[in-house]
């Protein structure tokens, strides 16, 4: 039938009974996130995280350059373990992958990977050593981690590199880093672990790193935060005193805001120099989580 009036569709009828309701426009305090915006300007993020994910990963994509895509190319079986991912430029791509790309171009830029030995610290499943192995011609690669995460890491390193790059690894754990720390490394790296750490156990890494390595590369967060908004609290309150208490940087900031983020910057850079015997090259925001810095350190 022809309309005289244009109609209200059967979804907006539906709307308007049940988010934009003449009793729910009454006051605007909070209406931009609450359920009357979920239905005008933005998805509700409380029940969207996958949506908001993958729109993060299509974003980054959007703005990745030749020779990030090139490496990330060169990354065979990111499909293994079936991570949230989108299609770009005919590749499947997830979050992780992006930041081992990101992770890895800075690194290069301070570093000749070409037949050197490097050790990381917390490897959990081993992106990063996949990364660099497909990318780089490294001589060996040692990872240092707790069991369980070893266990995870050897079988998923065996999954998706090839039997020669699988071979330059070697796994070690905790309880076997006696074994290994007097031994000389080129590089040390540690990606979102110290901050998880006991402070001693921070401490005894930067000495071992002083003492045994000639660069360092980290990336982690510049401090503890606590919003509201987050959903941190989701496994406890027990949870959230365990990781306020870990770390060598803990001081409580707005990680929403870059100038607080900047300004604990500086004391980040300071806090992970291993010593006196270091500079650092080279630091900046570790895109993409508002709150994480990286920092390349060399021996003098
Ligand atoms: C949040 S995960 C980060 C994993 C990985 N670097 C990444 O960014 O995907 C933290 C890692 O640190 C490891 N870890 C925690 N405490 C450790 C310790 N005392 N020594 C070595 N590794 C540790 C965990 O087992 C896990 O592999």
């Amino acid at each position: 039938m022809k309309q005289s009036n244009p109609q209200e569709s059967r979804l907006w009828a539906y709307i308007n009974r049940t988010h934009i309701t003449e009793k729910n426009i009454k006051e605007l305090e909070h209406f931009k996130s609450n359920m009357i915006n979920h239905k005008l300007s933005i998805w509700n993020p409380k029940t969207n995280g996958i949506r908001f994910l993958k729109e993060l990963i299509f974003f980054i994509c959007s703005n990745l350059a030749p020779s990030e895509w090139e490496k990330l190319r060169k990354i065979p079986n990111r499909e293994v373990g079936t991570p949230y991912s989108i299609q770009y430029n005919d590749e499947t791509v997830c979050l992780d992958y992006l930041q081992a790309v990101f992770e890895i171009c800075f690194i290069e830029k301070y570093f000749n990977f070409r037949n050197s030995t490097v050790i990381e610290i917390g490897a959990g499943y081993g992106r990063t050593c996949h990364a660099i192995l497909t990318n780089y011609d490294v001589k060996a690669y040692f990872i240092v981690d707790l069991k369980n995460s070893l266990k995870l890491s050897m079988s998923y390193l065996k999954a998706v590199l090839d039997e020669e790059q699988y071979d330059k690894i070697a796994f070690v754990s905790t309880n076997q880093f006696n074994d290994i720390k007097k031994q000389n490394y080129d590089l040390c790296v540690n990606i979102d672990s110290f901050a998880e750490m006991d402070e001693e156990t921070v401490y005894l890494y930067l000495n071992f790193i002083d003492r045994q390595c000639t660069d360092f590369y980290v990336k982690n967060p510049v401090g503890k935060y606590f919003d509201k908004d987050l959903d941190s609290q989701s496994e406890g309150n027990s949870v959230v005193e365990m990781a306020l208490e870990t770390g060598i940087l803990r001081d409580i900031i707005n990680i929403y805001n870059n100038s607080q983020v900047e300004q604990q910057s500086e004391k980040y850079v300071k806090s992970y120099c291993p010593s006196r015997n270091w500079y650092c090259v080279s630091n900046g925001w570790a895109k993409p989580w508002s709150f994480y810095w990286q920092a390349f350190y060399k021996k003098r």
